[in-house]
C-alpha cells in the first residue's frame, strides 16, 4: 500500500528563542548511530504496515541541513525501492547551506526545500536568534534556485515585538524579488519549554497588522490553509486530508488505519520515543493513541475549514447540518459537490466550536 513519510532529524545548530520542537544542539555525535535507529524502525514499520510505495516524503527536523550529505546517500538508498511514484520529496534547511549541499541533495531527487528564514531584517533574526543573516538566506535561496530547485519555501515568523508595516513591508519586498513559490507564514507562539516560555513582551498584539500581512502574502501567493500560500505542498495538503502516515525519528508521529482480524478498524497516532538516546536504544517503542470516530470527525472539520481540503458533509448529523446551514445562509461557510468550506481560514477554530 502507499503511504506518506515523514523522518525527524533532531539536530540543530544553535537553540532559537522561540522554538520548542524537539531538536538538540550538544548530540551530534549521536548522528551516526541516528541513521541507524531510522533505519531500523523505517524496516519495521514499512514490512509491519504493507507499505511498498510512498506518494510524498517530508524530511523535518531540527534541521535537516546540519547532516552531510553521506546520512543522505544512505538514507535514499534504504528509500530508493519505495519512490518509484513519488511526487514530491520535501526537505527543511537552514538558510546557510552551500550550494555544494543544496546541488546535491537536488541529485538525490529532493525536488522540494524549504528554508527556515522567518525574516530578512538582521536585528529580528539577532532578536529570535537566528544562525544565519539577510544577505545568506538571499544568496541561499538564489543558490537553490541554481541547483534546480523550482518549488522553494520559506517560513516566516511575525507578530513579534519588533514588527511594524515597515519591517514586514522590506520583507515583502526581498520575497518579491526572490525565486520563492511558497511561504509557511506563522504568527510567533509563546511555547513551554523555550528561552521565552511566559514573555509575552516578545509577541506583538496587533490584529490589524497581522491581517495587513496575510493580505500582502496573498497578492503573490494563493492562500490555501491558514499558514500557507502559495503552490500547494502534497505532503501537508495529505495530513489535512487525513490520509495516512508513516512518523520516522525520534519525536515523529505516525497516522494509521488498521484492519483488525475480526474485521473492525482501529485508527491510531503512533509516537517513537522523543529522547534521541532512549530513541536510538529502540527505535520501535511506540506509544499509541488510539482517535474515536467523534476525535476523526472533530479533525476533519477543524482540518478541512483551515485548508482548501474542506470537509464532506455527509460526516455530520442533522442536527449540525442545520448549523452548517446557517453559516453557509451568512457568508461563511459555502458548499461545493457535497463538500463544505471556509471563506476564511482564521476563523476555523471558532466555527468549528459551533458546529459540534
Ligand atoms: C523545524 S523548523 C524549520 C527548519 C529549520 N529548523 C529552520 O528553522 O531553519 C519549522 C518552522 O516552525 C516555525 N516555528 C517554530 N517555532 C515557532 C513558534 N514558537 N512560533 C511560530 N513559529 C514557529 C518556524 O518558522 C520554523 O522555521
Ligand atoms: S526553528 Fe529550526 S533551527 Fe531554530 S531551533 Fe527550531 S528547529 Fe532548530
Amino acid at each position: 500500500m502507499e503511504n506518506l513519510l515523514y523522518i525527524h532529524i533532531p539536530f540543530c545548530d544553535s537553540k532559537c528563542n522561540y522554538c520548542a520542537f524537539n531538536s538538540y544542539t550538544n548530540l551530534n555525535h549521536l548522528k551516526k548511530d541516528y541513521f541507524n535507529a531510522i533505519k531500523t524502525q523505517f524496516l519495521n514499520d514499512s514490512e509491519k504496515f504493507n507499505i511498498t510505495s510512498l506518494e510524498t516524503v517530508f524530511v523535518g527536523g531540527g534541521t535537516p541541513s546540519t547532516m552531510p550529505l553521506s546520512f543522505y546517500e544512505n538514507l535514499f538508498n534504504l528509500l530508493n525501492p519505495f519512490l518509484k511514484n513519488t511526487k514530491e520529496i520535501t526537505i527543511e534547511s537552514n538558510p546557510n547551506t552551500s550550494f555544494e549541499w543544496l546541488k546535491e541533495i537536488k541529485n538525490l531527487g529532493i525536488n522540494r526545500i524549504s528554508f527556515g528564514v522567518q525574516s530578512f531584517n538582521d536585528e529580528k533574526l539577532k532578536f529570535l536568534n537566528r544562525n544565519h543573516s539577510s544577505i545568506q538566506a538571499i544568496k541561499t535561496i538564489e543558490n537553490a534556485k541554481k541547483a534546480g530547485f523550482e518549488n522553494i519555501n520559506i517560513d516566516l515568523i511575525y507578530a513579534t515585538a519588533l514588527d511594524t508595516y515597515e519591517l514586514l513591508q522590506n520583507d515583502l519586498k526581498i520575497i518579491n524579488s526572490l525565486p520563492i513559490t511558497h511561504i509557511s507564514a506563522y504568527s510567533l507562539m509563546i511555547e513551554k519549554g523555550t528561552k521565552w516560555e511566559n514573555d509575552y513582551s516578545k509577541r506583538k498584539e496587533d490584529e490589524k497588522l497581522e491581517i495587513w500581512f496575510i493580505e500582502q502574502i496573498k497578492k503573490r501567493f494563493n492562500w490555501y490553509e491558514i499558514s500557507n500560500f502559495g503552490n500547494l505542498c502534497l505532503h501537508n495538503l495529505g495530513y489535512w486530508q487525513h490520509k495516512e502516515y508513516l512518523g520516522i525519528g525520534a519525536g515523529a508521529v505516525g497516522f494509521k488505519k488498521w484492519k483488525m482480524e475480526n474485521g473492525k478498524w482501529k485508527i491510531f497516532r503512533y509516537y517513537p520515543k522523543r529522547n534521541i538516546k532512549e530513541y536510538i536504544k529502540n527505535p520501535i517503542n511506540y506509544k499509541y493513541e488510539y482517535l474515536s470516530n467523534e476525535d476523526l470527525k472533530k479533525e476533519k472539520i477543524f482540518l478541512g475549514l483551515r485548508s482548501i481540503a474542506g470537509f464532506d458533509e455527509n460526516i455530520l448529523n442533522q442536527n449540525e447540518k442545520e448549523k452548517v446551514n446557517l453559516l453557509i445562509n451568512a457568508k461563511k461557510l459555502y458548499k461545493k459537490e457535497k463538500k463544505i468550506y471556509a471563506y476564511d481560514f482564521l476563523l476555523a477554530d471558532a466555527i468549528t466550536t459551533y458546529i459540534i
